[in-house]
């Protein structure tokens, strides 16, 4: 298996050391991307995301470390990844509001010396698939935020490229607009098999149902990297009970009991919630006797899965939003 990215300890600085803004971006980075892969990076917001992804296209040197792209060295080789690679961004206003949706597609497919037929075809072939088609010829200022994220996406697979990074490609849209987004992004690894897709966000539920492989970032630092199912269950999380009983005497002075790792409790009027955290699932018929023999009566019982959300809690010790 060829990797479409390897990255080697990479570190990126803003600023001089004797500068006021000195910032290590990324702090000794290392990942390989396999090709074919949807891979993701996921941190909160100056986690060194956007710094990376500019790396990777080309745009921006690595202070050390080294960087391949599509197996060539990005500082000494870019002219031959750039033809190869393209990039959205999310959140940021691009294209140019005086052209029509369709102007701005052309052009860019042009300074990627996209033969015209190719470009037609492929421009028709991609607003449909977005429902974008009667926007065409509308100028770009007048449409919404939604589709104009959508031609920006669009933009980037004009050229169909074998490697495509996404930089938060749903960045503030509603729900239809991201939902619309995801199901191409997904569709379009799974229909081009050995193209690649790195995309970065900090939507937990984004990199959960796309990504083959997700890395968690903070702070310049790779944390954990892994598929979104084996970093939940690295987690190894004892299972979580919610119960909502009766309030009852003596709810925050449970007793110890083997398997029972934690709780607690809190009142909602006359009912209590509590949230059971437990080694050994078995422990849950005594907490209930227990519960019943105080006179609490139980109104509800539910099992919580860990979710990639707790497993970056659980990294980076604290949520992401
Ligand atoms: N051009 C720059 N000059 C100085 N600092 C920068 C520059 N670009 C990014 N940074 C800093 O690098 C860190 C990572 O930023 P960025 O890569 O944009 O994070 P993310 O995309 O994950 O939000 C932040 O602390 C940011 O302030
Ligand atoms: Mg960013």
């Amino acid at each position: 298996m060829r990797y479409a990215i390897e990255v080697d300890h990479v570190t990126r600085v803003f600023g001089g050391k004797g500068d006021k803004v000195h910032a290590k971006a990324l702090d000794d980075i290392s990942l390989q991307v396999d090709e074919g892969e949807l891979f993701g990076l996921l941190g909160p917001n100056g986690a060194g995301k956007t710094t990376l992804i500019k790396i990777l296209a080309t745009l921006l040197l690595p202070s050390e470390g080294s960087v391949r792209v599509l197996g060539h060295d990005v500082v000494k080789e870019y002219n031959k990844i750039r033809a190869r690679i393209n990039m959205v961004s999310g959140g940021e206003i691009s294209g140019y509001g005086l052209l029509t949706v369709r102007e701005n597609l052309w052009m860019f497919s042009q300074f990627y010396g996209i033969p015209p037929k190719v470009a037609r075809q492929r421009m028709d072939d991609l607003l449909e698939r977005f429902g974008l088609l009667d926007k065409a010829d509308a100028k770009v200022r007048t449409i919404s935020t939604g589709q104009k994220q959508k031609m920006n996406v669009i933009r980037g697979f004009v050229t169909d490229p074998d490697l495509i990074y996404l930089d938060e490609p749903t960045l503030g849209l509603d729900v239809n607009a991201s939902l619309a987004i995801r199901s191409f992004l997904r569709k379009w690894v799974k229909d081009t098999p050995g193209k690649t897709m790195l995309l970065t966000t900090h939507y937990m539920v984004e990199a959960d149902e796309l990504c083959d492989r997700v890395a968690i970032i903070d702070q310049g630092r790779i944390l954990a990297c892994d598929s979104p199912s084996n970093l939940k269950r690295m987690l190894k999380r004892a299972t979580t009970f919610d119960i909502e009983t009766t309030a009852f005497p003596g709810l925050d002075s449970m007793p110890s009991m083997d398997g029972l790792q934690g709780y607690n409790s809190k009142s909602v009027g006359d009912r209590a919630l509590t949230r059971f955290v437990v080694n050994d699932e078995a422990v849950i018929s005594e907490i209930i006797s227990h519960i019943s023999s105080k006179g609490g009566r139980i109104i509800a019982l539910g099992k919580s899965e860990a979710t990639l959300e707790d497993v970056f809690i659980h990294l980076v010790g604290r949520g992401l939003e």
